[in-house]
């Protein structure tokens, strides 16, 4: 069964070909004692470097009159190419850990950036967050469970979030799959494989900080995650020519619509016989393509989701769960999501709800080694 080496100079769980589920968590510390946070963080490296190998979290016989160490229902699945990313909320930097001089400038908060009038804050941010990904959905819900279960006392689940069906080809030759749109995603996304990109827009670099207090987050990287919900109903009664003016791609190919099969370069440039540009003016792809915002790029993780049918209304409850890893999240994400909150199309269909901002320290080094060691 397929195992994802848990040390290294990175964490995994960004460059790693997007597994199929996703459970993602956000916790509040609830202590003030910065001791016993640090030793949750020691706990939950000493559990994942465990867990990502198939083992059971503790290798602690459990005596029959204590309660097991491990919750037991991924006794018998394996590993199946479990991550666990661990990242830091900006609010982990506030008066109660004596950290505020530690936080760099890329983890300040966004603010209101434009689609974000219906973010519930029961949905979003949080001290802590914990991304787990894998082949089987039992596997990484018994990582949170138990990471969670470790940390009773010192915090506590904030919200949490299951994902299916991964929305991004992140892994090289990865063959690109599908949103609840029913359009390929991630076509145009930072490829594993592209070590120059994810130099230059994934991985934080030691110049990045801006001196001692802040270079532990050198071979980090920022994960924003946001719950976008998908008007479903809406959008199964608009016409496909419709839908592709949308995105400015093909629905079945994924190919842009001046032409090509999915991965032919996109003619911003060209006009239709009515004059007007083929890549609509407002298309996601024109207003989210690095030719026309700088350069800037992403690394797009993300996972589809449902939470069932809204009570109210009836409907799906169901939309993207939204993430992505980059370098700055001030001058990638939040630049991006200004351009697309103002005028994609796609506003008419989508409601960002919940989400966050993360950041997600180097890889762990050996046994011994934590999360934030170099942080703290
Ligand atoms: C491209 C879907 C939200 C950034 C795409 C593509 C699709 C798509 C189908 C074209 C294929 C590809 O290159 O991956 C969606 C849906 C969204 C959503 C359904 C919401 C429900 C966002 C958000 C951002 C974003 C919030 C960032 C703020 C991008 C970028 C590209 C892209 C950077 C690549 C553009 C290019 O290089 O051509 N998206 N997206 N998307 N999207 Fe989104």
């Amino acid at each position: 069964d397929a195992v994802v080496d848990f040390y290294g100079g990175h964490q995994a769980g960004v460059t790693t070909a997007a597994q199929e589920r996703l459970m993602f968590a956000a916790l509040d510390v609830t202590t003030t004692d910065v001791t016993e946070l640090q030793r949750l963080l020691g706990r939950w490296a000493a559990m994942a470097a465990r867990m990502t190998r198939g083992e059971p979290v503790s290798s602690s016989p459990t005596k029959p009159e204590q309660p097991p160490f491990d919750t037991g229902e991924a006794m018998d699945l394996g590993p199946h190419s479990l991550t666990i990313t661990v990242g830091f909320g900006p609010s982990l930097f506030d008066d109660r850990f004596g950290l505020a001089d530690r936080r760099p400038a890329a983890l300040a908060p966004f603010g209101t950036v434009p689609g974000d009038a219906v973010m519930r804050p029961e949905l979003s941010d949080g001290d802590l967050c914990i991304q787990a990904c894998a082949d089987d959905p039992q596997v990484v819900f018994h990582a949170i469970r138990n990471l969670v279960r470790a940390a009773r006392g010192t915090a506590t689940l904030r919200w949490s979030q299951l994902g299916f069906g991964r929305a991004s080809a992140t892994g090289a030759g990865q063959s690109t799959p599908r949103n609840l749109f029913g359009f390929k995603d991630g076509t145009r996304n930072i490829h594993a494989d592209d070590q120059a990109a994810l130099d230059r827009w994934v991985w934080v670099d030691a110049q990045d900080s801006a001196g001692p207090a802040t270079d532990w987050m050198t071979g980090g990287s920022y994960l924003v995650a946001r719950k976008i919900r998908m008007e479903i109903e809406s959008w199964d009664t608009d016409e496909l020519s419709d839908q592709e003016k949308i995105f400015g791609r093909v629905k079945a190919t994924g190919a842009p619509l001046t032409g090509g099969d999915e991965f032919t370069a996109v003619d911003y440039e060209a006009t239709g016989s009515d004059g007007q540009p083929v890549i609509d003016v407002a298309a996601h792809i024109r207003l989210a393509g690095p030719e026309n915002n700088g350069g800037v790029r992403l690394l797009r993780r993300g996972y589809n989701y449902t939470d069932g049918q809204d009570p109210a209304t009836g409907k799906l409850a169901a939309g993207l769960f939204f993430i992505a890893f980059q370098r700055d999240p001030q001058a990638q994400f939040k630049v991006l999501q200004t351009r697309l909150g103002k005028s994609d199309l796609l506003n008419e269909y989508i409601a960002h709800i919940g989400g966050g901002l993360w950041a997600c320290p180097p890889g762990l080094s050996a046994v011994g080694d934590w999360y934030g060691k170099a942080l703290f």
